[in-house]
């Protein structure tokens, strides 16, 4: 990874599709946070984990971030999906809004994050 201030997150096969996410803290806005990535049509995304109706984290057991079917992410609090792929909630107290997207890059087998200051 070119950027020196990239962050390795894990091995890209640790997120696997509609699998588990893995957990990591992002730091964000000179703090760290409790983040994840997940995989979704091959593509990683990352997200603060920090839901839009009350700033929990979102998984119900560390890294189960997708509901039953694999098609949203779901809050484990009160049920509100997201969508993985632009993190927009469609259902549930905070529909309309949406996860805070983090920039997290795939390359040479490894995800790594992109702290947004970062050039
Ligand atoms: S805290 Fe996430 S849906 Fe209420």
């Amino acid at each position: 990874m070119a950027d020196p201030a990239a962050q390795l997150i894990c091995d890209a096969d640790a997120v696997t599709e509609k699998g588990k996410g893995v957990r990591f803290e992002a730091l964000y806005r000179g703090e760290y946070a409790p983040a994840f990535v997940i995989r979704h049509g091959g593509v990683v995304y990352g997200y603060l984990n920090r839901c839009r109706h009350v700033p929990v984290e979102l998984d119900w057991q560390a890294g189960q971030f997708f509901d039953a079917d694999g098609e949203y992410l779901i809050c484990s609090m009160h049920g509100a999906l997201y969508q993985p792929d632009s993190g927009h909630c469609v259902a549930g107290p905070c529909r309309g809004q949406a996860l805070l997207a983090l920039p997290v890059a795939e390359q040479d087998g490894r995800i790594y994050y992109l702290p947004p200051h970062a050039s």
